[in-house]
């Protein structure tokens, strides 16, 4: 009962065996977590392979999120709006049971780790990719003022907001359209564009951030990203990378499995030192 893995290509760089073993050494367990490369045409074969020696939980990365959720004969509320899973388990019969902590994790790093919080605030998303899809429910749910997606094609930020219109106040724009947006520097802004993998800003203009601003990047690196540079050049209250969604996410599908929930402030420490 204690055979779990993450599963994704490439798979070499993840974090996540260090942090569940992490979780286990807590929780005084003994774990086994692997690295599973798959590739796209066998992924289905993969898991259920994974599972009949003995699995019992797997975290889902990329690309595999969306391949995940359509498998699931079951998912939670967050996997069935991102249409994403990142934590399957099994039922008596082998089939998979999705959710999507990912969004969980960005809330519990935003307000618990960071101390923001969310009601009544704006917030600015820059982009509109399967990452924002996954984490637009959860923060809705927080009841923020306003939230604007800004993105390169304005048809797939305006995508988003029909479909999660009805949970919020929720609208989308082109990057160009935010020098005239009304609100003089959002409360919170998230980057969830790739850009920053390829060390590339979106365009934004420096009116959507004041000193009270909170930059989030849901991109993590060892130094600083590139959107958290600008923000910090702004003079922003805080900046901060993904890595804190990373810990929360993975302590969300931790309890999941287990049912026990694990500190994510050690494993903070045990990942960023300084
Ligand atoms: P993810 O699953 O990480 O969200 P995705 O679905 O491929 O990845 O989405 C990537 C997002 O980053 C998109 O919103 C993309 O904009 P478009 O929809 O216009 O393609 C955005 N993006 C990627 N590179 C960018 C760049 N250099 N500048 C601005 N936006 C960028």
């Amino acid at each position: 009962m204690n055979k779990y893995a993450v599963i994704g290509n490439p798979i070499q760089h993840s974090k996540s065996p260090i942090i569940h073993q992490a979780f286990a050494q807590q929780e005084g367990v003994h774990i086994e977590y692997q690295r599973l490369l798959s590739e796209t045409s066998n992924f289905i074969a993969d898991v259920n392979h994974f599972h009949a020696q003995g699995g019992v939980g797997l975290n889902v990365t990329l690309p595999f999120k969306i391949d995940a959720y359509h498998h699931c004969v079951d998912c939670d509320d967050y996997a069935q709006a991102a249409q994403a899973v990142n934590t399957v388990r099994f039922n008596t019969q082998g089939q998979w049971l999705g959710s999507n902590t990912d969004g969980i994790g960005l809330l519990r790093d935003l307000t618990h780790n960071q101390q923001v919080d969310l009601k009544n605030r704006t917030i600015l998303i820059l982009g509109a990719g399967g990452s924002v899809r996954g984490i637009l429910l959860p923060l809705l749910l927080q009841q923020p003022e306003h939230i604007v997606i800004a993105n390169r094609t304005l048809e797939k930020a305006i995508a988003l907001t029909d479909l999660f219109s009805s949970q919020g106040n929720i609208s989308a724009c082109h990057y160009e359209q935010l020098s005239d947006h009304p609100v003089t520097g959002f409360d919170v802004v998230i980057n969830a564009t790739s850009a920053s993998l390829s060390q590339q800003l979106p365009p934004i203009p420096k009116c959507i951030v004041g000193a009270h601003s909170l930059c989030y990047d849901l991109a993590y690196s060892d130094s600083a990203t590139v959107f958290m540079q600008w923000a910090q050049q702004q003079g922003v209250r805080a900046s901060c990378d993904g890595i804190g969604m990373l810990i929360e996410q993975a302590a969300e599908s931790y309890s999941i499995w287990r049912g026990v929930r694990p500190e994510t402030q050690p494993v903070f420490k045990l990942l960023r030192p300084e």
